[in-house]
């Protein structure tokens, strides 16, 4: 499993040939969009946690270019198969067999309506199980007991968490949100693209050090093979 940071929440997951793409948010990141065109994006599957805007923006032109079969919450995939786009509607508790894994849409806390104001749903995370490696990610989240359930059914290998304080979980509580879900390794996601989540990189690597934690901060653009 290769997964590649685009910054924000945005990810490509590469998994038994299946190109994934988790909340493409990446024109309008003033941090990513000089370093990545999303014209270049490989997609079979776009996963999506939210109806946010910096979660759903590129998700149109992508799906566009390639086809690629959006999987969301119930509101969100239904809004996309009015336009015309394929879908694969979940809930939360779900799960379900693709061809690259299965996925469960889990519990996650936080608000989901699209840019407009319209109704975008629940807010959820995704659980991975794919390739003999599982990962959870957590989308924009409070820290939550309902993280408790995943270490019950998956052992996980990587932990993709949201640091970046204010709109979602801050380092600290990331770091309790890894001993909930029983995994060690994490990747940080959900900072410093907007004034509100800047954060200081050492100083979060440090507190999850001191943890016995590793906490992985990945450039635009880079990757890391699970
Ligand atoms: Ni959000
Ligand atoms: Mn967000």
């Amino acid at each position: 499993m290769k997964i590649t940071f685009y910054g924000q929440n945005s990810l490509a997951i590469e998994v038994s040939g299946t190109h994934i793409i988790i909340d493409p948010f990446i024109s309008g990141n003033p941090l990513s969009k000089d370093r990545v065109n999303i014209n270049d994006l490989k997609a079979d599957y776009i996963l999506l946690t939210h109806a946010h805007q910096d979660h759903i923006l590129d998700a149109e032109a992508i799906a566009s270019n390639t086809g690629a079969t959006i999987v969301s919450n119930y509101e969100i995939a239904t809004h996309y198969q009015e336009k015309g786009f394929n879908v694969h509607p979940m809930n939360h508790g779900g799960s379900w067999d693709f061809d690259f894994g299965r996925v469960k849409y889990v519990n996650a806390i936080h608000t989901s309506s699209f840019p407009d104001g319209s109704y975008g749903g629940q807010p959820g995370g995704f659980v991975i199980e794919g390739e003999r490696k599982n990962i959870y990610i957590a989308g924009d989240t409070a820290l939550c007991m309902d993280m408790k359930l995943i270490p019950m059914q998956t052992k996980l290998d990587l932990a993709i968490l949201p640091i970046g304080d204010n709109f979602t979980m801050g380092i600290d509580d990331a770091i309790l949100a890894s001993d909930f879900v029983a995994c060690d390794k994490i990747l940080g996601v959900h900072y410093d693209t907007f004034g509100y989540i800047e954060i200081d990189h050492e100083e979060a690597k440090k507190k999850f050090y001191d943890a016995n934690k590793d906490l992985m901060l990945l450039d635009i653009g880079e990757s890391i093979e699970l």
